[in-house]
């Protein structure tokens, strides 16, 4: 049996209702769709951790910077439904613009500290719109759990701070960023590559690992930052946005891994905009 899908709020509630009544707990997956192996992962962590899984598929619009990047957004859901369905997930829901954003609607949840700077800097209400969608999505489903991955890692950080600070009753868990085998992280985005840019892209990934390695063991974080922007632009990235250290913690600029660090990277290549980002390991500095 193919997955269910559900259109409006009044008939996700029931189904979730019904769901509580019989004693389970239920796991939401927030997703705009073009589902690839990262998503179905984290339904799979989701189902590992849940009884009932709900995936959710809305396009929103209010995450966007441009009407042209919205309007290429690859709209999938008939594909979706079919990867979904193999592997388990019991709810799809599909709201419409409508339905999320009825005339009149005039609310925005915005979340301060970690949405500035990064992905925050150069994509202008952004994450006020990546919040306000959260918030949404977490009542309507009314999950006890909630599975995000950590390719989006800033946008990570500010949904678990949105639940936190006002009190919401979920547990939000990242879940590793899956790669192809050269190492380039999955992403919708990724469909928009040329052959040649597709071949140029993993340098992405390349770069931030070896400049993890090299901050891991003890060099000054800023010439090995500014020695990325030089390899990526090498490589055939044509813009770097971002190239930065930031605390695991908190999302604060850190200049070592003094203490657990991220490396995090946006950057275009052609078109398109690609970001990233790697773990630092903390504890393996010399003293020198
Ligand atoms: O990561 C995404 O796909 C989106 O930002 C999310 C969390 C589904 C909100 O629209």
């Amino acid at each position: 049996m193919s997955v269910p899908i559900v259109r409006t709020v009044a008939e996700l509630r029931r189904t979730v209702a019904d769901w509580r009544a019989d004693g389970n707990r239920v796991a939401v997956v927030p997703t705009m769709g073009a589902l690839h192996e990262g998503h179905l992962s984290l339904v799979r962590a989701a189902l590992a951790e849940a009884d009932r899984v709900i995936v959710t598929l809305f396009v929103n619009p209010k995450q966007f910077n441009s009407a042209a990047d919205l309007a290429a957004y690859p709209r999938t859901e008939v594909e979706d439904a079919a990867k979904l369905t193999p592997v388990g997930a019991h709810l799809l829901y599909c709201p419409d613009g409508g339905e999320m954003y009825p005339s009149g609607f005039s609310t925005t949840v915005s979340v301060a500290g970690v949405s500035e700077g990064l992905c925050g800097a150069f994509r202008p209400g952004h994450f006020d719109g990546v919040s306000t969608v959260v918030a949404k999505l977490f009542l309507q489903t009314g999950a006890d759990l909630a599975f995000f991955g950590e390719k989006d890692y800033q946008q990570l950080h500010v949904v678990k701070r949105l639940a936190a600070d006002i009190d919401m009753p979920i547990e939000v868990t990242g879940c590793p960023t899956i790669r192809e085998p050269d190492g380039l992280a999955l992403s919708s985005r990724n469909v928009r590559l040329s052959p040649e840019q597709r071949v140029v892209a993993p340098a992405l990934a390349r770069v931030l690992f070896s400049l993890a390695d090299r901050i891991a063991s003890g060099a000054p974080a800023a010439p090995v930052l500014a020695d990325g922007r030089a390899q990526l632009l090498a490589a055939g990235y044509r813009e770097v946005e971002y190239l930065e250290l930031r605390s695991s913690d908190d999302l604060s600029p850190v200049s070592d891994a003094a203490r657990p660090a991220r490396l995090l990277a946006a950057a275009w290549l052609g078109e398109t905009r690609l970001i990233d980002n790697v773990p630092v390991p903390s504890g393996t500095l010399s003293n020198a």
